[in-house]
């Protein structure tokens, strides 16, 4: 059993130190927030994550996870020493690296022991190396045995309990290889791969992997765009080139675009770091500029379609970036709603899970408690985040709701021929043949 503290109790970090609770170590969740503390001192979740709730609960009832908020009491006779706070975009793409500063300097000013520093946030490549500066520096004339590892995190949210507890990989890196080794003891009950590698190259696997799932996602929805023009159906092209064991299914389904709280940060982070280095990172500025396109691009076919956006009502279901989440962080359907709003358009959505977070940014939007209560009275329905729930829906009443029945289905979710068949106008995404 390990004595581990988890600085940053956001989407990685609570499920980082919920998973290592429930692997048998002493886990300390820190947070500056002190709303999100006191919410998990009371059993509240500030985040939703199926199955982790119960996880939280089990593992504080067995008294191996702990929330605080004060750095001493958390960090007291650890042994590691987590970062996962947010690396946000900063004004010019860069990665905001003031948080990681923050937890390296608490670090620094509070232990008195040797220690592990495993830097979980998705940082610039060579932020190990400032991290561990930033420690020594601070340290002055009283030295601290200290290193710094890093240990990237791929979880997506939505599955990411399943994410942390059987990952693909693991990536540590480290200039000190028995540094790598002794984190590499937390993960060996999941008995997975464990690659070790130095710092920097650690750094970029994360962005690496990132840029190029981001980059999957743009190929297929220009694929899609042509398919469109060209009378093909992305689906079924997706799908024929997926078979190919070198190209593979995974993240070639044509939509909105990607979005979320990693990749539109991180891709641009990378481009920033490559422009900042004297590359000219071609294809990460395609890929980027294809997606905000996709977005665009169904803004401009509902007004194609009504003949123009003002003063009509455009019903939005799936507000969260993705299914299973309520992290609307760069979410396509936030974006898309601003821009219908730009045009005069009048909006209501609904979203499974993420209503109490749309609320504190969508206030032009009347947030509904249904699906129905989104289509009454709706010029136009967009499916923008392919719930679950929204597969089961009774387009018959639907249809009753509707003022005017046009569907512009942004993730394929939904049976065309059916919907035809009912009598509504559909449009998907890639799909040139309907
Ligand atoms: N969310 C994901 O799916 C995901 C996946 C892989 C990697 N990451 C990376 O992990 C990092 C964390 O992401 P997240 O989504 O969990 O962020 P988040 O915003 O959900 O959580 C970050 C938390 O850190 C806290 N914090 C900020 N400064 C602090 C400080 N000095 N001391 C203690 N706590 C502090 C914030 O209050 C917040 O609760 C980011 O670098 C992100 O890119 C995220």
């Amino acid at each position: 059993m390990s004595k581990i503290c988890v600085i940053g109790t956001g989407y990685v970090g609570l499920v980082t130190g919920t998973c290592f609770a429930e692997l048998g170590n002493q886990v300390t969740c820190l947070d500056t927030d002190p709303v999100r503390i006191n919410g998990l001192l009371q059993g509240q979740m500030p985040i939703y994550e199926p199955g982790l709730e119960q996880l939280v609960e089990q593992n504080v009832q067995a008294k191996r996870l702990h929330f605080t908020q004060d750095y001493q009491s958390a960090l007291e006779g650890a042994e590691y020493a987590f970062i996962a706070v947010g690396t946000p975009s900063g004004v010019d793409g860069e990665a905001d690296l003031q948080y990681v500063k923050a937890a390296a300097e608490s670090i620094a000013d509070i232990v008195d022991f040797p220690i592990l520093v495993i830097n979980k946030s998705t940082v610039p490549v060579g932020t190990g190396d400032w991290v561990a500066d930033i420690i020594r520096r601070r340290r002055g004339n009283r030295p601290l045995e200290f290193a710094v590892v890093s240990n990237p995190e791929f979880l997506r949210e939505g599955s990411a309990i399943n994410d942390f507890m059987a990952p693909d990989r693991v990536v540590l890196g480290s200039e000190d290889r028995s540094s790598a080794n002794r984190v590499a003891e937390l993960y060996k009950p999941l008995r997975c791969t464990i690659m070790v590698t130095d710092l920097r190259t650690a750094e970029m696997i994360k962005y690496a992997s990132n840029a190029f799932l981001a980059t999957r996602i743009s190929f297929i929805n220009e694929i899609g765009n042509m398919c469109e023009d060209l009378g093909a159906d992305v689906r079924e092209v997706a799908q024929g080139m997926g078979l190919d064991k070198r190209i593979g299914r995974h993240f070639l389904d044509a939509g909105l675009g990607w979005g979320g709280s990693c990749f539109p940060k991180d891709v641009k982070a990378l481009e920033h770091m490559a422009v900042l280095h004297g590359t000219q990172p071609q294809l990460l500025q395609a890929v980027m500029e294809i997606n905000r396109n996709q977005r665009r691009r169904a803004v401009m076919k509902l007004r194609k379609a009504l003949g123009t956006l003002n003063e009509k009502t455009i019903g939005i279901l799936g507000i969260s970036f993705k299914p299973n989440t309520d992290d609307i962080r760069d979410s396509a359907a936030v974006e898309i709603m601003h821009l219908l709003i730009n045009e005069g358009a009048h909006i209501q959505a609904y979203d499974p899970q993420a209503m109490d977070n749309a609320a504190k940014v969508l206030k032009k939007v009347k947030l509904c408690e249904s699906p129905y209560e989104v289509a009454e009275g709706a010029d136009a329905l967009l499916l923008a985040t392919e719930w679950n729930e929204f597969k089961q829906i009774d387009f018959a009443k639907i249809k009753e709701l509707i003022r005017n029945p046009l569907i512009l289905d942004g993730r394929n979710l939904w049976d065309y021929d059916l919907l035809k068949s009912m009598g509504f106008t559909y449009m998907g995404i890639g799909r040139g043949n309907n």
